[in-house]
């Protein structure tokens, strides 16, 4: 009977799965309290180029902050270090999504900036190796993504918090072929995992003085892991009683997005982790596109910022890499600021990024050498975060 034979595998392995994933309910419940790095000197920060236009726009993010932090670095609080090796040619001779050593060195540093990695996929030529991404969210327990989208002149100000080791892509690379042709891939929503980035986000909410929480399921369908998402939400309210909140469902909420007359209600969102992979796509979109939003990926131990955007190969191989767009990982950068408590400072440099990038464009970037290189538009960016006529230009943005 080939078929109980196939069936007898599969329970097998989706018993693994379950132990695996019980395992890791354990581990969250020990996790310790939020990493406090007012207490830490040096904070090490680690630069990994990654693939393609990686390296260019990490080194143009880099300079930025380098020089925003010049006084920090000579006080000895704060050390840039660079991290080689997470290169797709490396990762795929060593056939590991982050080789060990270079893993190490990333938990040698408190938070790193990270550029686009490649991502293999089955047939282009690269061993298919699980991402980077995912590879080190899960290795770190990055488990909040945080991804903004500000569009001033529109009203636009959003926050996703989008849960980041669960969901699809808990398992997403031990799927199951149960026959030729029968394929299952694994749903994980656990409590704890449901608990941290839904507080998160009201807590963040609470911080930065807004009062209202979405949170985006498709909990009428996909009702047991969806259910318990918006039970989780459910709970974690009780504890924010200023802060109202409400549940949409992810189709409804695409078209929302778009809508001028409701894109105004939302401010924090907290999702699960594929609809909040799409969703903020569409949001950057929103912004400008994809090249102009930067990403946190956040545990209570480390943290990792990045752009959410590809590494371009093509841009590479055209030798239009030192035009391609650094703003992005200047985001992340900014986020980076705020997380290690240079508040003002990251305030500063995204006034800094609205006013070069959205308004004023004195220093244009095409990606093309008609355009500005990445360095250039950096010096264009630190120029102006230095300068006192910042916030006046921002305001006249805002205005605008
Ligand atoms: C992102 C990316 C990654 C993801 C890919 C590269 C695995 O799309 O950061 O949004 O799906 O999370
Ligand atoms: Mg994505």
């Amino acid at each position: 009977m080939a078929q109980a034979q196939d069936i007898n595998a599969a329970k097998e392995h989706f018993g693994t799965v379950l132990e695996q994933q019980l395992a890791r309910v354990e581990a969250m419940k020990r996790e310790g309290p939020w990493m406090d790095y007012s207490n830490i000197s040096p904070i090490i920060i680690g630069n990994l180029g990654g693939d393609g236009i990686g390296p260019y726009i990490a080194a143009d993010a880099q300079r930025v902050l380098e020089q925003l932090l010049a006084d920090e670095v000579a006080a000895g609080k704060v050390q840039f270090r660079t991290i080689e090796g997470l290169t797709i040619e490396n990762r795929a001779a060593q056939l590991q999504s982050i080789p060990l050593d270079v893993l190490e060195e990333i938990r040698a540093c408190h938070v790193t900036m990270k550029g686009p990695t490649h991502t293999p996929e089955q047939g282009d030529g690269w061993p298919n190796i699980e991402s980077a991404n995912v590879s080190m969210r899960k290795h770190l327990d990055l488990f909040a993504n945080v991804r903004p989208v500000r569009v001033p002149a529109q009203g636009i100000d959003w926050t996703f918090f989008r849960e980041n080791t669960e969901d699809m892509y808990a398992v997403g690379s031990q799927g199951l072929n149960v026959t030729d042709d029968l394929a299952i891939d694994f749903r994980v929503i656990t409590t704890q995992g449901s608990r941290r980035i839904i507080d998160a986000a009201f807590a963040h909410a609470k911080r930065t003085g807004k009062d209202h929480v979405t949170i985006v399921t498709k909990a009428n369908v996909v009702k047991t892991t969806d259910g318990k998402f918006l039970d989780i939400a459910r709970e974690v309210s009780e504890n924010y009683p200023g802060i109202s909140w409400e549940g949409w469902y992810i189709d409804l909420m695409t078209a929302a997005l778009i809508n001028p007359a409701r894109q105004k209600d939302f401010q924090v969102l907290a999702l699960p982790n594929l609809y909040g992979d799409i969703l903020t796509d569409e949001a950057a979109q929103i912004q400008g596109g994809v090249g102009t939003a930067g990403s946190a990926n956040v545990g209570k131990q480390y943290s990792m910022f990045e752009a959410i955007h590809g590494s371009a190969p093509r841009m590479v191989r055209e030798g239009r890499a030192q035009y391609a767009d650094p703003s992005s990982m200047m985001r992340a950068g900014a986020m980076m600021l705020d997380h290690l408590g240079y508040t003002e400072l990251g305030g500063k440099l995204n006034r800094a990024l609205d006013v070069c990038g959205q308004y004023e464009r004195s220093v244009v970037m095409t990606g093309r050498s008609n355009g500005a290189t990445g360095q250039e538009f950096g010096d264009y960016v630190v120029a102006t975060v230095n300068d006192s006529s910042l916030d006046s230009r921002w305001e006249a943005y805002v205005n605008s």
